[in-house]
Protein backbone atom coordinates (compact mmCIF):
# COMPACT_ATOMS: atom_id res chain seq x y z
CA UNK A 1 0.00 0.00 0.00
CA UNK A 2 2.75 2.41 0.95
CA UNK A 3 3.97 2.39 -2.89
CA UNK A 4 1.08 2.65 -4.42
CA UNK A 5 0.40 5.89 -2.73
CA UNK A 6 4.12 6.76 -3.52
CA UNK A 7 3.52 6.41 -6.79
CA UNK A 8 -0.01 8.38 -6.89
CA UNK A 9 1.29 11.48 -5.35
CA UNK A 10 4.33 11.58 -7.90
CA UNK A 11 2.22 10.85 -10.95
CA UNK A 12 -0.87 13.03 -12.02
CA UNK A 13 -0.12 16.79 -11.83
CA UNK A 14 3.83 16.52 -13.22
CA UNK A 15 3.69 18.34 -16.58
CA UNK A 16 6.33 17.07 -18.82
CA UNK A 17 7.84 20.35 -19.01
CA UNK A 18 8.81 20.69 -15.32
CA UNK A 19 10.66 17.01 -16.31
CA UNK A 20 14.03 16.42 -17.16
CA UNK A 21 15.44 13.86 -19.71
CA UNK A 22 16.24 11.58 -16.97
CA UNK A 23 12.36 11.58 -15.49
CA UNK A 24 11.36 8.85 -18.10
CA UNK A 25 9.49 5.69 -16.72
CA UNK A 26 10.41 2.49 -16.16
CA UNK A 27 7.20 -0.22 -16.82
CA UNK A 28 7.71 -4.14 -15.46
CA UNK A 29 5.12 -6.97 -15.80
CA UNK A 30 5.83 -9.78 -13.39
CA UNK A 31 3.82 -13.13 -13.78
CA UNK A 32 1.08 -11.66 -15.26
CA UNK A 33 -1.79 -13.66 -16.03
CA UNK A 34 -5.30 -12.92 -17.06
CA UNK A 35 -8.43 -15.30 -17.81
CA UNK A 36 -11.93 -14.02 -19.34
CA UNK A 37 -14.29 -17.03 -17.58
CA UNK A 38 -12.34 -20.29 -18.20
CA UNK A 39 -10.47 -18.65 -21.68
CA UNK A 40 -6.64 -18.37 -20.66
CA UNK A 41 -5.62 -15.19 -22.54
CA UNK A 42 -2.38 -14.23 -20.88
CA UNK A 43 -0.26 -16.91 -19.16
CA UNK A 44 2.96 -15.94 -17.06
CA UNK A 45 3.77 -12.35 -18.98
CA UNK A 46 6.81 -10.83 -17.29
CA UNK A 47 8.68 -8.07 -19.15
CA UNK A 48 10.93 -5.14 -18.32
CA UNK A 49 10.59 -2.09 -20.26
CA UNK A 50 13.38 0.90 -19.62
CA UNK A 51 12.71 4.23 -19.28
CA UNK A 52 12.16 5.54 -22.89
CA UNK A 53 12.38 2.71 -24.16
CA UNK A 54 9.71 2.48 -27.07
CA UNK A 55 8.46 -1.56 -27.17
CA UNK A 56 5.81 -2.76 -29.92
CA UNK A 57 3.89 -6.01 -28.66
CA UNK A 58 3.44 -8.01 -32.30
CA UNK A 59 1.25 -11.02 -32.84
CA UNK A 60 -1.31 -12.18 -34.45
CA UNK A 61 -4.92 -11.33 -33.93
CA UNK A 62 -6.40 -12.77 -30.92
CA UNK A 63 -3.38 -13.29 -28.84
CA UNK A 64 -3.83 -10.91 -26.49
CA UNK A 65 -1.97 -7.76 -27.01
CA UNK A 66 -5.20 -5.06 -26.41
CA UNK A 67 -5.81 -7.73 -23.25
CA UNK A 68 -2.20 -6.47 -22.19
CA UNK A 69 -2.08 -3.07 -23.04
CA UNK A 70 -5.60 -2.39 -20.89
CA UNK A 71 -3.80 -4.25 -18.06
CA UNK A 72 -1.03 -2.08 -18.35
CA UNK A 73 -3.16 0.68 -18.73
CA UNK A 74 -5.39 0.03 -15.99
CA UNK A 75 -8.67 -0.76 -17.57
CA UNK A 76 -8.83 -4.09 -16.67
CA UNK A 77 -6.86 -5.99 -13.64
CA UNK A 78 -5.27 -8.99 -14.00
CA UNK A 79 -6.55 -12.43 -12.50
CA UNK A 80 -2.89 -12.58 -11.22
CA UNK A 81 0.43 -11.00 -11.61
CA UNK A 82 1.55 -7.07 -10.64
CA UNK A 83 2.32 -4.01 -12.99
CA UNK A 84 5.21 -2.23 -12.07
CA UNK A 85 5.70 1.84 -12.80
CA UNK A 86 9.78 3.07 -11.36
CA UNK A 87 9.53 -0.31 -9.46
CA UNK A 88 6.31 -0.08 -7.79
CA UNK A 89 3.43 -1.79 -8.14
CA UNK A 90 0.42 0.37 -9.26
CA UNK A 91 -2.43 -1.86 -8.72
CA UNK A 92 -5.82 -0.49 -8.11
CA UNK A 93 -4.77 2.92 -9.19
CA UNK A 94 -6.26 4.43 -11.86
CA UNK A 95 -5.50 5.27 -15.76
CA UNK A 96 -4.53 8.99 -15.05
CA UNK A 97 -3.58 8.13 -12.01
CA UNK A 98 -0.75 5.89 -13.28
CA UNK A 99 0.22 8.40 -16.00
CA UNK A 100 -0.47 6.18 -18.94
CA UNK A 101 -2.18 7.56 -22.23
CA UNK A 102 -3.81 5.25 -24.38
CA UNK A 103 -4.79 5.39 -28.19
CA UNK A 104 -7.18 2.84 -28.71
CA UNK A 105 -7.56 0.28 -31.10
CA UNK A 106 -11.19 1.56 -32.06
CA UNK A 107 -9.97 5.46 -30.82
CA UNK A 108 -12.96 5.98 -28.63
CA UNK A 109 -13.02 9.59 -29.05
CA UNK A 110 -15.81 11.69 -27.32
CA UNK A 111 -18.71 11.76 -29.79
CA UNK A 112 -20.45 14.57 -28.85
CA UNK A 113 -17.19 16.97 -28.64
CA UNK A 114 -15.49 19.28 -31.50
CA UNK A 115 -12.14 17.80 -32.22
CA UNK A 116 -10.40 20.86 -30.38
CA UNK A 117 -12.27 20.07 -27.25
CA UNK A 118 -11.43 16.28 -27.47
CA UNK A 119 -7.73 17.10 -27.61
CA UNK A 120 -8.36 19.51 -24.68
CA UNK A 121 -10.17 17.12 -22.32
CA UNK A 122 -7.24 15.84 -20.50
CA UNK A 123 -5.53 18.87 -20.56
CA UNK A 124 -8.88 20.77 -18.57
CA UNK A 125 -9.17 17.83 -16.31
CA UNK A 126 -5.66 17.92 -15.14
CA UNK A 127 -6.52 21.34 -14.12
CA UNK A 128 -3.07 22.47 -13.84
CA UNK A 129 -2.80 24.69 -17.45
CA UNK A 130 -3.85 27.97 -18.28
CA UNK A 131 -6.64 28.72 -20.99
CA UNK A 132 -3.94 29.93 -23.17
CA UNK A 133 -1.81 27.38 -22.38
CA UNK A 134 -3.91 24.80 -23.22
CA UNK A 135 -4.88 26.56 -26.28
CA UNK A 136 -1.38 26.43 -27.35
CA UNK A 137 -1.07 22.88 -26.79
CA UNK A 138 -4.15 21.98 -28.52
CA UNK A 139 -3.45 23.72 -31.53
CA UNK A 140 0.34 22.16 -31.45
CA UNK A 141 -1.20 18.69 -31.18
CA UNK A 142 -3.80 19.50 -34.19
CA UNK A 143 -0.77 21.03 -36.54
CA UNK A 144 1.22 17.53 -35.57
CA UNK A 145 -1.44 15.42 -37.03
CA UNK A 146 -2.75 18.16 -39.45
CA UNK A 147 -6.10 18.36 -38.50
CA UNK A 148 -5.90 22.32 -37.54
CA UNK A 149 -8.40 22.65 -40.27
CA UNK A 150 -10.65 20.48 -39.06
CA UNK A 151 -11.01 21.31 -35.27
CA UNK A 152 -14.45 22.21 -35.20
CA UNK A 153 -15.63 18.90 -36.77
CA UNK A 154 -17.29 16.35 -34.30
CA UNK A 155 -15.63 12.90 -35.16
CA UNK A 156 -19.02 11.63 -37.19
CA UNK A 157 -17.71 13.97 -39.57
CA UNK A 158 -14.21 12.73 -39.66
CA UNK A 159 -13.14 9.67 -41.65
CA UNK A 160 -11.52 7.02 -39.57
CA UNK A 161 -8.27 8.01 -40.06
CA UNK A 162 -8.73 11.23 -39.37
CA UNK A 163 -10.44 9.90 -35.98
CA UNK A 164 -7.56 7.99 -35.17
CA UNK A 165 -5.00 11.43 -35.60
CA UNK A 166 -7.70 12.72 -33.09
CA UNK A 167 -6.61 9.78 -30.34
CA UNK A 168 -3.20 10.19 -31.00
CA UNK A 169 -3.18 14.17 -30.31
CA UNK A 170 -5.66 13.32 -27.40
CA UNK A 171 -3.25 11.07 -25.28
CA UNK A 172 0.07 12.83 -26.31
CA UNK A 173 -1.37 16.07 -25.26
CA UNK A 174 -1.41 15.29 -21.81
CA UNK A 175 2.78 14.17 -22.02
CA UNK A 176 2.05 10.77 -20.32
CA UNK A 177 4.60 9.35 -18.45
CA UNK A 178 4.01 5.87 -20.87
CA UNK A 179 2.01 6.05 -23.78
CA UNK A 180 0.38 3.65 -24.77
CA UNK A 181 -0.66 2.92 -28.62
CA UNK A 182 -2.98 0.13 -30.17
CA UNK A 183 -2.52 -0.43 -33.61
CA UNK A 184 -2.30 3.52 -34.08
CA UNK A 185 -1.59 3.75 -37.45
CA UNK A 186 -4.16 1.39 -39.17
CA UNK A 187 -6.07 3.01 -40.95
CA UNK A 188 -4.08 5.67 -42.30
CA UNK A 189 -3.11 4.94 -45.95
CA UNK A 190 0.69 4.33 -46.60
CA UNK A 191 2.57 7.78 -47.08
CA UNK A 192 0.11 9.68 -44.42
CA UNK A 193 1.19 6.40 -42.09
CA UNK A 194 5.14 6.96 -42.56
CA UNK A 195 4.58 10.62 -41.59
CA UNK A 196 2.81 9.67 -38.54
CA UNK A 197 5.49 6.85 -37.43
CA UNK A 198 8.19 9.43 -37.91
CA UNK A 199 6.37 12.10 -36.06
CA UNK A 200 5.41 10.11 -33.11
CA UNK A 201 8.71 8.28 -32.70
CA UNK A 202 10.50 12.03 -32.85
CA UNK A 203 8.21 13.53 -30.21
CA UNK A 204 8.00 10.42 -28.20
CA UNK A 205 11.92 10.17 -27.66
CA UNK A 206 12.07 13.97 -27.93
CA UNK A 207 10.39 13.84 -24.85
CA UNK A 208 11.76 10.44 -23.48
CA UNK A 209 8.20 8.88 -22.77
CA UNK A 210 8.34 5.21 -22.37
CA UNK A 211 6.14 3.68 -25.03
CA UNK A 212 4.14 0.20 -25.59
CA UNK A 213 2.57 0.11 -29.33
CA UNK A 214 0.14 -2.80 -30.65
CA UNK A 215 0.91 -4.16 -33.81
CA UNK A 216 0.36 -6.94 -35.43
CA UNK A 217 2.51 -5.46 -38.83
CA UNK A 218 6.08 -6.45 -38.63
CA UNK A 219 7.72 -4.06 -40.38
CA UNK A 220 5.78 -1.24 -38.40
CA UNK A 221 7.36 -2.94 -35.62
CA UNK A 222 10.75 -3.71 -36.85
CA UNK A 223 11.12 0.32 -37.70
CA UNK A 224 10.07 1.98 -35.32
CA UNK A 225 11.04 0.19 -31.67
CA UNK A 226 13.90 -0.65 -29.53
CA UNK A 227 12.71 -3.92 -28.36
CA UNK A 228 9.86 -5.96 -29.96
CA UNK A 229 7.91 -8.31 -27.49
CA UNK A 230 6.79 -11.41 -30.06
CA UNK A 231 3.06 -12.85 -28.33
CA UNK A 232 0.91 -15.90 -29.59
CA UNK A 233 -1.90 -17.71 -28.01
CA UNK A 234 -1.39 -15.59 -24.81
CA UNK A 235 2.58 -15.87 -24.31
CA UNK A 236 5.62 -13.90 -25.31
CA UNK A 237 8.11 -16.43 -27.40
CA UNK A 238 11.05 -13.50 -27.14
CA UNK A 239 11.66 -9.97 -26.27
CA UNK A 240 14.41 -8.56 -28.07
CA UNK A 241 15.74 -6.18 -30.54
CA UNK A 242 14.45 -6.35 -34.37
CA UNK A 243 17.88 -7.23 -35.41
CA UNK A 244 18.10 -10.16 -33.07
CA UNK A 245 14.76 -11.34 -33.68
CA UNK A 246 15.61 -11.76 -37.21
CA UNK A 247 18.34 -13.09 -37.16
CA UNK A 248 18.36 -15.15 -33.95
CA UNK A 249 14.74 -16.06 -33.30
CA UNK A 250 13.87 -17.75 -30.38
CA UNK A 251 10.90 -20.05 -31.97
CA UNK A 252 9.86 -21.29 -34.59
CA UNK A 253 6.38 -18.63 -34.57
CA UNK A 254 8.95 -16.17 -33.87
CA UNK A 255 11.30 -17.13 -37.24
CA UNK A 256 7.93 -17.39 -39.34
CA UNK A 257 6.02 -14.50 -37.86
CA UNK A 258 8.93 -12.12 -38.30
CA UNK A 259 10.08 -11.80 -41.78
CA UNK A 260 9.87 -14.24 -44.37
CA UNK A 261 11.45 -17.77 -43.39
CA UNK A 262 12.25 -21.36 -45.09
CA UNK A 263 11.78 -24.44 -42.81
CA UNK A 264 13.52 -27.68 -44.31
CA UNK A 265 13.26 -30.81 -42.60
CA UNK A 266 16.60 -31.83 -42.07
CA UNK A 267 18.12 -34.97 -40.70
CA UNK A 268 22.10 -34.41 -39.27
CA UNK A 269 24.76 -36.86 -40.95
CA UNK A 270 27.50 -36.29 -38.90
CA UNK A 271 30.06 -33.30 -37.61
CA UNK A 272 32.13 -31.66 -40.33
CA UNK A 273 34.74 -29.03 -40.54
CA UNK A 274 33.61 -27.79 -37.01
CA UNK A 275 29.66 -27.92 -38.02
CA UNK A 276 27.11 -30.37 -38.99
CA UNK A 277 26.68 -31.89 -42.38
CA UNK A 278 23.03 -32.17 -42.39
CA UNK A 279 20.91 -33.93 -45.57
CA UNK A 280 17.79 -31.73 -46.55
CA UNK A 281 15.41 -32.43 -49.10
CA UNK A 282 17.45 -31.61 -52.47
CA UNK A 283 20.80 -32.55 -51.45
CA UNK A 284 22.97 -31.52 -48.32
CA UNK A 285 24.09 -28.51 -46.28
CA UNK A 286 26.86 -27.56 -43.75
CA UNK A 287 25.64 -25.32 -40.58
CA UNK A 288 27.33 -24.25 -37.69
CA UNK A 289 24.78 -24.74 -34.48
CA UNK A 290 25.45 -23.37 -30.77
CA UNK A 291 23.57 -26.41 -30.07
CA UNK A 292 25.06 -30.08 -30.02
CA UNK A 293 23.62 -31.92 -32.31
CA UNK A 294 24.04 -35.50 -32.35
CA UNK A 295 23.81 -37.79 -35.54
CA UNK A 296 20.66 -39.32 -37.15
CA UNK A 297 18.85 -36.48 -35.34
CA UNK A 298 15.89 -35.09 -37.15
CA UNK A 299 15.60 -31.41 -36.99
CA UNK A 300 14.39 -28.00 -38.91
CA UNK A 301 16.42 -25.47 -40.16
CA UNK A 302 15.30 -22.03 -40.22
CA UNK A 303 16.66 -20.02 -43.52
CA UNK A 304 15.82 -16.65 -44.40
CA UNK A 305 15.61 -16.21 -48.09
CA UNK A 306 18.52 -13.73 -48.02
CA UNK A 307 20.64 -16.27 -46.65
CA UNK A 308 20.30 -19.02 -49.02
CA UNK A 309 22.48 -18.34 -52.68
CA UNK A 310 22.67 -19.40 -55.72
CA UNK A 311 26.12 -21.28 -56.81
CA UNK A 312 27.67 -20.79 -60.18
CA UNK A 313 29.55 -24.08 -61.43
CA UNK A 314 32.74 -22.43 -60.70
CA UNK A 315 31.80 -21.96 -56.97
CA UNK A 316 30.29 -25.10 -56.66
CA UNK A 317 31.13 -27.43 -53.29
CA UNK A 318 29.61 -30.39 -53.90
CA UNK A 319 28.01 -32.31 -51.81
CA UNK A 320 26.96 -29.46 -49.52
CA UNK A 321 24.65 -28.03 -52.00
CA UNK A 322 20.92 -28.65 -52.63
CA UNK A 323 19.79 -28.88 -56.11
CA UNK A 324 16.22 -27.54 -56.79
CA UNK A 325 14.37 -25.82 -60.16
CA UNK A 326 13.07 -22.11 -60.28
CA UNK A 327 9.10 -22.55 -60.63
CA UNK A 328 8.81 -18.39 -60.07
CA UNK A 329 10.65 -15.24 -60.21
CA UNK A 330 9.36 -12.11 -58.55
CA UNK A 331 10.76 -8.73 -59.35
CA UNK A 332 10.27 -6.15 -56.52
CA UNK A 333 12.45 -3.09 -57.25
CA UNK A 334 15.77 -3.52 -56.17
CA UNK A 335 14.95 -7.63 -54.94
CA UNK A 336 14.78 -10.53 -56.72
CA UNK A 337 12.49 -13.47 -55.06
CA UNK A 338 12.90 -16.55 -56.28
CA UNK A 339 10.74 -19.82 -55.76
CA UNK A 340 12.72 -22.78 -55.88
CA UNK A 341 11.28 -26.12 -55.90
CA UNK A 342 13.41 -29.03 -54.13
CA UNK A 343 11.63 -31.89 -53.93
CA UNK A 344 7.36 -31.87 -54.83
CA UNK A 345 6.74 -31.21 -51.10
CA UNK A 346 9.23 -28.82 -50.28
CA UNK A 347 9.60 -25.27 -51.88
CA UNK A 348 12.65 -22.64 -50.73
CA UNK A 349 12.19 -18.70 -51.47
CA UNK A 350 15.81 -17.17 -51.96
CA UNK A 351 16.40 -13.11 -52.70
CA UNK A 352 18.66 -11.63 -54.70
CA UNK A 353 20.03 -7.96 -54.84
CA UNK A 354 19.39 -6.78 -58.01
CA UNK A 355 22.06 -5.01 -59.79
CA UNK A 356 21.90 -2.97 -63.32
CA UNK A 357 22.58 -5.67 -65.66
CA UNK A 358 21.69 -8.79 -63.42
CA UNK A 359 20.75 -12.05 -65.43
CA UNK A 360 16.86 -12.37 -63.92
CA UNK A 361 16.96 -16.60 -63.60
CA UNK A 362 13.94 -18.00 -65.61
CA UNK A 363 11.54 -20.24 -64.52
CA UNK A 364 12.45 -24.15 -64.91
CA UNK A 365 16.03 -23.18 -64.61
CA UNK A 366 18.14 -25.49 -62.34
CA UNK A 367 19.69 -24.10 -59.52
CA UNK A 368 22.41 -25.35 -56.90
CA UNK A 369 22.27 -23.18 -53.43
CA UNK A 370 24.17 -23.68 -50.57
CA UNK A 371 24.22 -21.20 -47.36
CA UNK A 372 25.94 -17.63 -47.64
CA UNK A 373 27.34 -18.56 -44.29
CA UNK A 374 27.14 -21.55 -42.07
CA UNK A 375 26.15 -19.37 -39.70
CA UNK A 376 23.02 -18.12 -41.45
CA UNK A 377 20.27 -20.41 -40.24
CA UNK A 378 18.87 -21.35 -36.93
CA UNK A 379 18.02 -25.14 -35.90
CA UNK A 380 14.97 -26.06 -34.36
CA UNK A 381 13.52 -29.46 -32.96
CA UNK A 382 11.64 -31.39 -35.90
N1 LIG B 1 -14.13 -9.32 -22.64
C1 LIG B 1 -13.75 -10.49 -23.14
N2 LIG B 1 -14.41 -11.64 -22.83
C2 LIG B 1 -14.03 -12.83 -23.31
N3 LIG B 1 -12.97 -13.01 -24.13
C3 LIG B 1 -12.27 -11.91 -24.47
C4 LIG B 1 -12.63 -10.59 -24.00
N4 LIG B 1 -11.74 -9.71 -24.52
C5 LIG B 1 -10.89 -10.43 -25.27
N5 LIG B 1 -11.20 -11.74 -25.25
C6 LIG B 1 -10.48 -12.83 -25.93
O1 LIG B 1 -9.12 -12.79 -25.50
C7 LIG B 1 -8.25 -13.04 -26.60
C8 LIG B 1 -7.27 -11.89 -26.73
O2 LIG B 1 -8.00 -10.75 -27.15
P1 LIG B 1 -7.26 -9.38 -27.50
O3 LIG B 1 -8.31 -8.37 -27.76
O4 LIG B 1 -6.28 -9.09 -26.45
O5 LIG B 1 -6.51 -9.80 -28.85
P2 LIG B 1 -5.55 -8.93 -29.80
O6 LIG B 1 -4.22 -9.61 -29.79
O7 LIG B 1 -5.61 -7.52 -29.41
O8 LIG B 1 -6.22 -9.17 -31.23
P3 LIG B 1 -6.44 -8.12 -32.47
O9 LIG B 1 -5.11 -8.05 -33.21
O10 LIG B 1 -7.48 -8.81 -33.28
O11 LIG B 1 -6.89 -6.81 -31.93
C9 LIG B 1 -9.12 -13.26 -27.81
O12 LIG B 1 -9.26 -14.64 -28.02
C10 LIG B 1 -10.44 -12.62 -27.42
O13 LIG B 1 -11.53 -13.28 -28.06
MG1 LIG C 1 -6.38 -5.79 -30.33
Amino acid sequence: MQSVQTVQATVPKTTRSDLGSDSSHSLSLSQVMHQFGSFVALKDINLDIRPGEFVSLLGPSGCGKTTLLRIISGFLTPTAGSVLIDGMSVKGLSPSQRGTGIVFQNYALFPHMSVWDNVAYGLRAAGNRSRSQIANRVGEMLNMVQLNPLAKRVPSELSGGQQQRVALARALAVEPRIMLLDEPFSALDKSLRLDMQIEIRRILSEQDITAIMVTHDQEEAMSMSDRIAVLSSGTIHQFDTPTNLYDQPATNFVSSFVGTCNHLPAEVLGRAEGGYQLSVPGGELMITSDRPLSRREKITLAVRPENLQVQSQRDRTPPVTVTGTVTMCLPLGSLLTYDVRLTDDCHVKITQTRAMGTQALKSGDLVHLALVDPQACVVFPA
